[in-house]
């Protein structure tokens, strides 16, 4: 969702502006653009509707664009369609300001109306025009550029992300930030801003996270920052501990593809460094077991693919903790008056950890007096920050849209927190505890079992991919499976498809069943292997084609009921550990039927990596 770059250096921005905005491309965009501030003075400003290519012939990738300092955008868009005239960045009335904007300004059509009123005049549907406008307005009413700034974002409400550049200051530019990521990075002779690290990772693994309600001014030689009252702060910076490789395809046709084959490893970097001594161990939480003895409920709240995750956390963790959870949609939960209160650990799992609703849900539950325990991937992002303890998954860099080593590292570190509170809290005996962190042990070896097995998934994909409607049918952790292998396969190959908990068919979705529709069953907890088994029969009966999924040894016993080559199976593991192995194959399944299809598999339209807007 919306991509930011900022670049203040001696080398032609242009081509670093393109070359960043590439890197953002993943976010999800519809349209993108460029200012930079030329030499003789003046704004140079061009945007266009389109892949980044469009704008790239606009000007010959950056080269067309004369100076060293400049920003970039890329656009997903919430207010006004994707066209030109609304592709940022906007320049106010008098051509001295340009603005790019992630997030939303939400009374924007009253600073509009108050605008209007003044005479002035707007070009765009969006609501970040005026903040180009009223920066302007200010401006012109004798104010300096960073006066100018703090009035703009004393009078905005909403979410932001901004990078501004004025004709008047020719040597700098200035960032903002209120609810919407935005990283500084150091170059040495040159500075950066960007929406994520993957942007500037080429040239500098130096950054700084801004936080709500800064103000940055970026020049070639330096970084002011300044907090919401102008006061001068000193940021801390960090080191990025992976290189560009990490965000390249490698050889690879996808980035799809390259990270589900990088999930033995991605498991490996997440549960290794966690099991001491046949123990699992969280040495980066500071809750003990006095915390944990006294909870009387776990809350998980996430979106898409991390909410999945944590349905399977719902199983898990009450079945191995017997502390009462629930796992709630986080943009569900800040509106819903959640039973949440200081005896309640609320743990919210994200990817990218900007996910607006997953950090509206952390607030809320937070104004409720809970501890929040967050799950994350990208260290520093603010639902890190904002969380009392963090636990990172160790997948690396995620590119594809469709999320697929990020959610196996997510579980693997739910399953693990299960078991760890299950421990503290005595539940569990200890030879089912040796054969849980046995298991989890040898998780990434099983992961790399079934992806040695891409061949026969390709094949039934090329068997499948003419179907316009599937069904993913489980019982308990395999309903909760079903649900992310049917998002997957929905999110990249457009094809319509819904999960079902196995035993709620007869209630209404087996009327939709008839001959010939595709039916992929998941049969992999094997304390029900039996009951999945009957619905598995049961869509057969109304001629339904099935695709099941088992663990190896049970293979056998579905195959006089499903035909043999229709049948996939993964290495046997403890039952609460199964969907990390099942995934395996419905991410392949899903990634080869978008491939026959010819679909954009790394950006599938209308979809954002990180959605950092209500
Ligand atoms: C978007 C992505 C999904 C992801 C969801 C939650 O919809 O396309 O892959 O699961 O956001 O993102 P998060 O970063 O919070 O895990």
């Amino acid at each position: 969702m919306c991509g930011i770059v900022g670049y203040a250096g001696s080398r032609q921005a242009g081509p670093i502006l393109l070359d960043g905005l590439a890197r953002l491309e993943y976010r999800g965009y519809d349209s993108a653009g460029v200012a930079v501030l030329s030499p003789g003075g003046g704004l140079c400003v061009k945007k266009t509707k389109g892949r980044l290519s469009a704008l790239n012939e606009l000007t010959d990738s950056g080269r067309a664009l004369d100076g060293v300092i400049g920003v970039g955008h890329t656009r997903w868009a919430t207010h006004g369609e994707p066209n030109d005239v609304n592709s940022h960045p906007h320049v106010g009335e008098n051509g001295r300001i340009a603005v790019v904007h992630n997030g939303i300004i939400e009374n924007y059509a009253e600073i509009k109306k108050f605008l209007r009123q003044k005479g002035l005049t707007f070009q765009s549907d969006t609501d970040t025009e005026v903040v180009a406008q009223l920066l302007e307005y200010y401006l012109s009413g004798g104010e300096d550029l960073i006066s100018a700034v703090y009035k703009v974002l004393h009078r905005i409400e909403g979410a932001y992300a901004l990078g501004i550049l004025c004709a008047d200051t020719p040597d700098s530019f200035v960032a903002a930030r209120k609810d919407a990521p935005l990283i500084i990075g150091y170059g040495g002779n040159c500075n950066f801003i960007a929406s994520d690290v993957t942007a500037i990772i080429k040239y500098t693994h130096e950054v700084s996270y801004m936080d709500d309600g800064e103000v940055a001014v970026v020049t070639k030689d330096s970084v002011e920052v300044y907090d919401a009252l102008r006061r001068r702060v000193e940021k801390p910076r960090h080191t990025v501990d992976w290189d560009v490789s990490d965000a390249e395809k490698g050889g690879y046709e996808h980035f799809m593809f390259k990270e589900i084959m990088e999930q033995p490893e991605a498991l490996r970097a997440t549960i290794y460094p966690r099991v001491k001594d046949g123990r699992v161990v969280f040495e980066e939480l500071k809750i003990g077991e006095e915390y944990i003895r006294k909870l009387k409920k776990i809350y998980i709240a996430a979106c898409g693919s991390s909410y999945h995750v944590g349905m399977i956390g719902k199983y898990n963790l009450e079945r191995l903790t017997r502390i009462p959870t629930e796992t709630v949609l986080a943009s569900e939960l800040r509106y819903s008056d959640p039973l949440i209160d200081k005896d309640t650990l609320v743990i919210v799992i994200s990817q990218s950890g900007e996910t607006l609703d997953s950090m509206a849900a952390l607030r809320e539950a937070k104004s409720r007096g809970a501890r929040i325990l967050s799950i994350v991937n990208v260290v520093g992002s603010s639902i890190a920050r904002e969380s009392d303890d963090v636990v990172y998954t160790h997948a690396g860099p995620e590119i594809a849209v469709a999320t697929t080593k990020a959610y196996s590292t997510q579980l693997a570190v739910l399953n693990m927190l299960g078991v760890y509170f299950a421990g503290l809290l005595g539940k569990m005996e200890p030879e089912q505890y040796d054969e849980i962190v046995a298991e989890l042990r040898l998780l990434p070896e099983k992961a790399a079992r079934v992806l040695a097995d891409t061949e026969r998934i390709k094949y039934l994909a090329s068997r499948c991919f003419n179907h316009e409607s599937v069904f993913y049918i489980g019982r308990n952790l395999d309903y909760a499976l079903g649900l992310e292998g049917s998002l997957k396969l929905k999110e990249i190959s457009y094809i319509h498809s819904e999960a079902y908990a196995a035993g709620e068919l007869k209630h209404g979705t087996i009327s939709l069943i008839e001959p010939g529709t595709l039916v992929v069953a998941l049969c992999t907890y094997l304390p029900l292997f039996d009951k999945a088994m009957s619905n598995v029969v049961e869509v057969i009966s109304r001629g339904a084609s099935v695709v099941a999924l088992t663990a190896e040894g049970r293979a056998g016993e579905l195959s006089g009921t499903v035909e043999p080559e229709n049948i996939l199976t993964v290495p046997e593991t403890h039952p609460v550990l199964e969907p990390s192995l099942g995934i395996i194959p419905l991410q392949l399944f899903a990634y080869y039927i978008a491939l026959q299809r010819g679909c954009d598999i790394d950006k599938p339209r209308n979809l954002a990596k990180s959605v950092t807007v209500e």
